[in-house]
Order: structure tokens, then sequence, then C-alpha cells
């Protein structure tokens, strides 16, 4: 495919994804971020999407970086905060500045694990969400964006008031 006609996918991950592959893998398996981003690259690019890569593990840092991407021109985006998921309105109110279609997705299954990681301070912010489902949850992501790209369906966004 013609590198002008593919669409551009943001691939963001947040505090301490950086050490996939040193984590516990019965929850985030063995593959390094690394590893995960080329993969999910490759995965996107063979459905029509350039797919940019981000971590980090500071909170201001990843609040400016939604700034920026908010300001650019991609198609979707898939983000794991990680621990920010569940506490950081910050990340939160960043990620409501953005006008593509969000999937957030985690490696491991937050709703079978310890209480707090079942709230998600995101999830009325995304498209689509997967958990529980390593990589293939990834790739399962960018299908559903795909979908929703080709669409061109508004992306996902509360309703006032809806607290
Ligand atoms: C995570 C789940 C979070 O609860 C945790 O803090 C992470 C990773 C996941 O991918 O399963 O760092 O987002």
């Amino acid at each position: 495919m013609a590198a002008r006609s593919m669409r551009h996918l943001a691939l963001v991950h947040g505090v301490n994804l950086d050490m996939l592959g040193r984590r516990p893998r019965e929850h985030y398996g063995t593959l390094t971020l690394a590893e995960l981003e080329e993969r999910v690259a490759r995965y996107g690019r063979d459905r029509g999407f350039a797919v940019g890569t981000f971590q980090t593990n500071h909170e201001g840092v990843m609040v400016e970086h939604l700034h920026h991407l908010a300001g650019s021109d991609i198609d979707a985006l898939i983000v794991n905060p990680g621990a920010w998921t569940h506490y950081s309105y910050a990340v939160r109110d960043a990620l409501e500045l953005i006008a593509a279609p969000i999937a957030e997705v985690h490696l491991s299954a937050i709703d079978e694990r310890e209480e707090w990681r079942r709230r998600s301070v995101i999830a009325d912010l995304a498209t689509v969400r997967v958990a529980g489902k390593g990589l293939e949850g990834y790739f399962e992501a960018v299908d559903e964006l795909a979908r929703e790209v080709a669409a061109g369906r508004a992306p996902r966004r509360p309703e006032p008031n809806d607290d």
C-alpha cells in the first residue's frame, strides 16, 4: 500500500510498560515493549496503518504527548496507560482532547485482579476496550479501530454530566 494512503495510528504506553519482559509474566507475558510495538506496528501496517509508538513513565510528559497528538492528524489511538488507567484524571482529560477513536488495551485481565484495578477513569472515552488477551488484544484493537475509521464513525465521548 502506498505510504500516502496509510492511516495514522498512535500506540501509546504509560507508566511501567517499558519494563515488559521483566514484569510478572502470568499477567504481562514475556515480550518486551520494543517487541510488542514491532509486532503491533507490523500488524497495523498490513491493515493500512502507519503506527507511531510512544512510552513514558512521567505523567506530565504523557499529557503533553497527548496534547501533541490532539493537534496532529492521527486517525486512531491505542492507549495502555498502565496504572494511570485507574486514577489519572490528568491523562483522562488529555485523552478527551483527541478527536480520533480510542482503544483502551490492557495485557492483563484488570477486571479479574485486585479491586482497585477494576476502575478505569478512561473507559467512557474508549470506543474499544480489550483486556486480558495479551498481544492478541492489541491486534483486536487494531481490527476494531480499522472498522471504525473505515465507517467514519465519530469517536465515543461522554454525555455532559454523565459521571
Ligand atoms: C496494565 C494493567 C494495569 O493495572 C497495570 O498497572 C499495568 C498494566 C495491563 O496492561 O494489564 O501497568 O495496564
